[in-house]
């Protein structure tokens, strides 16, 4: 029989990671109140575990009430970093798995098969954890997730799969470094960029809060206008078959005629309220006076988000922890404060279940310290064995879930000393629960 072709992207292991999706947890989160900090206040939580067991675990409680989703997952670079970054099967592994397929296939195609071994793993990883997380969203929330060029195209078929690329609002792009440093590379050329790939539960319901407008941007007040600073607006709109509209300068009786989208009453009104401007040569068109007073809209973001140098930000976390070199290349907070502040109200639940250093929370906490909102946070983190041989073992940290949870104490101590005294209550604690077995 005809094999029957179907538009979908595929990988070896994909039916086996679906299937674990829907596996029912056999697990159970155990309270830790003696590694929380104000557990009987807080609103924040960290979760100690596997994430795929903390996003079934989280299903009851949260679904459809996560605003927005953070994270980012291993790369998989092949370098191992404090944690592990390499989803590679050895090639015994991927000649069981796939029935070690012909020769003849293996020269056809120059790349998609031993490919395979490199990438399948990788996205059978992250995808059962993305079919959960989706159900955790809000139906005007979305997934924000950090990749570069090893797994991007890779995950991008993936979220047009479970959220549907429909639902695809952005890839953002931003810089971890200015210039190349270090070594040349055999080729010369060494990316300085990461991506933000960023999908809506229902793409209708989200937009981004947009950025405040710089207020000298165009804006002046030439004529000290008291009502402020003002910037020029042209009425015409020419060749887009337009209503023509007549107006006259009641100063010289000079008339004006153009195409324009704004009725002839409106135009009256911003004559007698002193709005337009009318040049003195009559063959040039007049402008319209908005003032910055008025103008409401924020500014749409651009998916080019510019630097967030990695080395600072390494430095300042190295900082928080006396000098301690306890987690290499964190996001930079800057970004995820950036992220969070875009897709986030007051009081909005902001989820990473790969968080590392715990680097959402402490955005979090300090947007919050800032704008005075009152977003939550839940943290999950696998509690990876450090490796021996690293900083971070030395200076104490077994776990890469005991530099989460002391970034946050550490960081959340910071942000409180820096408020004002008058300022209202933030929370910086968090309630530890640890994912065990039931029983
Ligand atoms: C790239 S790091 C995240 C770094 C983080 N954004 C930061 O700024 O510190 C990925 C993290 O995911 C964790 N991780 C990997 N697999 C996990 C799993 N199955 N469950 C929970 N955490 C996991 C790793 O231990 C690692 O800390």
């Amino acid at each position: 029989m005809e094999e029957i072709e179907s538009y979908e992207f595929t990988w070896v292991g994909k039916k086996a990671a679906a299937a674990e999706a829907f596996m029912p947890v056999t697990k159970t989160l155990r309270p830790c109140p003696e590694e929380s900090v104000d557990w009987d206040n807080t609103q924040n939580l960290y979760i100690e575990g596997d994430n795929l067991d903390a996003l079934k675990l989280l299903q009851e409680e949260y679904l459809n009430k996560v605003k927005m989703i953070y994270i980012d997952p291993p790369y998989n670079t092949g370098n191992d970093f404090v944690y592990r970054d390499d989803f590679r099967m050895t090639k015994e592994e991927w000649n069981e798995k796939t029935g070690a397929k012909s020769e003849k296939r293996k020269r056809l195609s120059r790349n998609s098969f031993d490919y395979g071994r490199f990438h399948s793993a990788w996205c059978s990883m992250i995808y059962p954890r993305l079919l959960l997380a989706r159900e955790l969203l809000t139906d005007d929330g979305a997934i924000f997730i950090s990749i570069d060029d090893n797994e991007l195209d890779n995950l991008k078929k993936i979220c047009n799969e479970v959220f549907g690329e429909s639902n695809f609002v952005c890839n953002f792009i931003w810089n971890t470094k200015k210039a190349a440093q270090g070594m040349a590379t055999a080729n010369m050329v060494v990316a300085n960029h990461e991506y933000v790939l960023v999908y809506a539960k229902e793409i209708s319901n989200f937009r981004f809060n947009g950025v405040e407008r710089d207020e000298n941007n165009g804006f002046s007040n030439p004529d000290n206008d008291p009502r402020g600073l003002w910037k020029r607006q042209y009425l015409q709109r020419l060749g887009q078959g337009l209503p023509v509209r007549t107006i006259t300068d009641p100063a010289t009786g000079n008339t004006f005629s153009f195409e324009t989208p704004y009725t002839q009453e409106k135009l009256e009104r911003w004559i007698e309220e002193g709005r337009i401007i009318f040049p003195a040569d009559p063959s040039k068109y007049p402008a319209r006076k908005e003032f910055l007073s008025e103008y409401a809209h924020k500014q749409q973001l651009v998916t080019s988000l510019g630097l967030f140098a990695t080395k600072a930000t390494t430095e300042k976390l190295y900082a928080l922890f006396d000098g301690e070199k306890i987690f290499n290349n964190p996001k930079p907070d800057t970004l995820i404060k950036f992220l969070v502040d875009q897709g986030t109200a007051a009081g909005d639940v902001v989820l990473d279940f790969f968080s590392g250093s715990a680097t959402t929370a402490h955005a979090v906490m300090q947007l919050n310290a800032e704008d005075n909102g009152n977003r939550r946070f839940i943290m999950v983190q696998l509690d990876e064995q450090c490796d021996p041989n690293s900083k971070a073992f030395k200076a104490g940290y077994t776990t890469i879930s005991e530099i989460g949870k002391e970034r946050i104490r550490r960081a959340g101590a910071m942000i409180k000393q820096s408020l004002a005294p008058n300022a209202s209550p933030l929370d910086v604690g968090f309630q530890v629960y640890k994912i065990g077995d039931n029983g």
